[in-house]
């Protein structure tokens, strides 16, 4: 039996998940509301809450579990990419539960986590598949042709998808993270009411800066004609940002698909959540004829299980680290 517990602390969720010979067993995510009052993420307070925070999650992913803490046999941890000082808390509880039990140390890339959540249920996705990894960091196309064997084809080259999301929601006056609100109100407006750009980026690559910057021009000449204008026309904004920002993912998507001929394709990352993704590559998926993986809304965001099951495939590689291991703000694939 391979018992795991896993510990997630990259950003502003502390998550601890327990995976017994690669099942979940439990995934305990306390999210840290202390953020929403200053419109996203101040590091050093996500510091201090996963120090807050980490004892009593992993004591319920233990007890939801239903073992005891002694009978842990690896303890697997998100190294990076993340928040220096935030994954410095789930290392240093990881390394301390690891050498107290002398039992082994798995570290897991995040990125690679999430992609590997696909993982946790079926259906599973076969090798080579096509993940585009769309988070509050990171937006990528990634070849996928084993557990940890990923080949990044493109990436934003300025802000996230997410970032996009979080900081029209800013302008919009909607609150941290906004993202879950933008999707909210999208579903009740027209995405057609107000044309936004598509960047012309080369290769597989994005770019999210310029929208940003047209829907704050597009806000402040709308305002200045009718101050009400963001009440009467939220709905309208956020159907018409939210469905240019998936229309620029999945023309990405769909050209990469093309390139490599790969026809497995996922999504994966916080903005995998997104109903006008989902949908919208349901709706490419049967078009071109590919196989179609969606996350379950729990696997989207931060979570630890997607560690859990990443640390799983490496404990039964044996891949395992030493206790000088560090975490890692930037971290390659
Ligand atoms: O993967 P994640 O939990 O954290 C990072 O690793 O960054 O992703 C968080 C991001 C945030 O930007 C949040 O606004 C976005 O995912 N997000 C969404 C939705 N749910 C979460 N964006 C659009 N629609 C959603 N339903
Ligand atoms: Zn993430």
């Amino acid at each position: 039996m391979a018992i795991i517990l896993a510990i997630e602390s990259s950003c502003d969720e502390t998550s601890a998940a327990i995976c017994i010979d690669g099942e979940i067993k439990s995934n305990i995510i306390a999210s840290q509301a202390i953020h929403a009052k200053y419109g996203g993420v101040v590091p050093e307070l996500a510091s201090r809450a996963h120090q807050l925070h980490i004892i009593p999650t992993v004591d319920e992913a233990i007890q939801q579990a239903k073992i005891h803490k002694n009978d842990v046999e690896a303890v697997a941890f998100t190294r990076g990419p993340g928040l220096l000082g935030a994954l410095l808390v789930g290392t240093s509880f990881a390394k301390s539960f690891a050498l107290a039990r002398q039992i082994p140390l798995i570290e897991v890339n995040h990125m690679q986590a999430h992609i590997l959540a696909h993982f946790i249920e079926d259906p599973k996705p076969s090798f080579p598949f096509l993940c585009l990894t769309v988070s509050g960091g990171h937006t990528q196309i990634v070849l996928v042709k084993d557990y940890f064997d990923m080949e990044l084809l493109g990436q934003t080259l300025d802000d996230a998808a997410g970032e996009a999301f979080d900081k029209t929601a800013k302008i919009l006056h909607l609150p941290y993270p906004g993202g879950p609100l933008i999707d909210k109100y999208a579903q009740e407006g027209d995405p057609k009411a107000y044309t936004l750009p598509e960047p012309q980026i080369p290769e597989l690559n994005f770019s999210f800066s310029g929208l940003k910057t047209a829907i704050l021009y597009l806000v402040q000449a709308e305002e200045k004609k009718n101050p009400d204008f963001l009440k009467e026309h939220m709905a309208d904004i956020c159907a018409s940002v939210q469905q240019r920002i998936v229309s620029i993912l999945l023309n990405k998507l769909q050209k990469a698909a093309k390139q490599t001929g790969v026809r497995n394709v996922a999504i994966a990352g916080g903005v995998s959540a997104n109903s006008g993704l989902r949908q919208g590559l349901l709706t490419m998926g049967s078009q071109y004829g590919w196989n179609v993986f969606i996350p379950k809304f729990e696997y989207c965001t931060d979570n630890a299980a997607m560690i859990a099951i990443a640390g799983y495939h490496k404990y039964l590689r044996k891949e395992f680290v030493g206790q000088d291991v560090a975490p890692l703000a930037r971290m390659h694939m």
